[in-house]
């Protein structure tokens, strides 16, 4: 049977390190504040005066990916992109990328699923190897969030917890059975859209920039309703997760890592307890890199391979995400 199995990963942040303390200096906040309800002690910007993308971001993501796999971009006859922040608003991040890697045909496809974008990617990955449409998938998670923030005290529940960066993974379809991607469970609810969300640009506008509007009008910015999203995702996360482990017909015990998208420290916490789950079980990379939204799941699952806590043949995985739309789901993957 046809499965969907990680050949490489890779990842990549921009050098503009900004800490906790560097946040003090432009708003309101205090170090304090951000480690205590977040667990971000920094995170990486791309530097203010450069022309950086999410697709450059991905771009060197997937080098490394590849490399990882032993693959060319040649031999990819499929690139999707997950991203909230594109480079501009069309084309999609995917075409800009693969035209970086060389490419002149291979198809490309955006996906703008914000913090679920990577599990949506990956079972998007997984139905096109199973329906034969393809064989050897790029999967690219990349955001350059510190471009579009309201860094004025106004903005500050929402800028201090985005960081830039990309991850990337190189997914084959393998004759095999009882590994690769085991199972998907993938939820929206748009219902809750303005919980999570940037207003404009809109097209739904006559005008999509409004004239007259201010550049620091709210609108431009992400506005959250974040305790209301924190608590959705303490009851969300634990039931998306017993049902993709239903799916796939395996128990809790069976995991040996559980790689969640990197929103909160805490609400991490919280899923782990929820599901009596030991602390070791959870792989935390917040504290460095804050939240990357589509690129933190798979950014995070190639740090938790390079530091040995996960990857070795027959291990598996649990991804597990929630965010803007709202859309969460998780998918179970185990190693060959
Ligand atoms: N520094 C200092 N004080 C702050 C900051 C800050 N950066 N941000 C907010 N505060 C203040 C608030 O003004 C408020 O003050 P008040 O009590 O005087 O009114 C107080 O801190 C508490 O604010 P809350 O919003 O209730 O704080 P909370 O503990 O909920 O933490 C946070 C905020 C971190 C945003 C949390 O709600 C959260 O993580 N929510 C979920 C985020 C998430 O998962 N998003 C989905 C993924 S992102 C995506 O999909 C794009």
């Amino acid at each position: 049977m046809i499965k969907s199995i990680i050949r490489g990963t890779g990842k990549f942040v921009p050098p503009n390190l900004v800490t906790n303390k560097d946040l003090e200096k432009i708003l309101d906040t205090s170090d304090e504040w951000i480690q205590q309800r977040t667990g971000i002690k920094q995170r990486y910007w791309v530097s203010p005066e450069g022309v950086t993308g999410a697709s450059d971001l991905g771009f060197e993501a997937a080098k490394q990916a590849l490399d990882a796999a032993g693959w060319t971009a040649e031999d990819l006859d499929f690139i999707i992109f997950a991203t909230l922040s594109p480079d501009i608003m069309f084309p999609g991040c995917g075409c800009l990328m693969a035209a970086k890697l060389g490419l002149n045909s291979t198809p490309a496809l955006d996906i703008r699923q914000q913090c679920t974008g990577f599990l949506y990617g990956f079972a998007t990955a997984d139905a096109y190897i199973k329906t034969g449409l393809a064989k050897k998938v790029l999967l690219v998670g990349g955001e350059v969030h510190s471009s579009g923030l309201d860094k004025s005290t106004r903005g500050r529940d929402v800028t201090v917890i985005f960081g830039d960066g990309a991850g990337a993974l190189c997914i084959e379809g393998v004759d095999t059975k009882d590994c690769g991607l085991l199972a998907s469970a993938l939820h929206a609810d748009g219902n809750y859209a303005d919980s999570l969300m940037t207003e404009l640009p809109a097209s739904r506008l006559p005008h999509r920039n409004p004239p007259g509007l201010p550049l620091d009008d709210p609108r431009y910015f992400p506005v959250m309703d974040g305790p209301s999203i924190f608590k959705k995702a303490v009851r969300l996360l634990p039931k998306v997760t017993k049902e993709v482990l239903e799916k796939a017909g395996i128990g809790l015990d069976e995991v040996d890592l559980v790689v969640p998208h990197q929103a909160n420290k805490r609400i991490n916490q919280a899923f782990g307890q929820f599901l009596k789950l030991p602390e070791d079980k959870i792989f935390h990379n917040i504290e460095k890199y804050g939240n990357t939204t589509a690129a933190s799941i798979p950014l995070a699952l190639h740090e938790a391979i390079e530091q040995g806590r996960t990857g070795k043949s027959g291990e598996t995985v649990l991804f597990v995400a929630l965010g803007a739309g709202l859309t969460w789901g998780a998918s179970l993957y185990r190693f060959l």
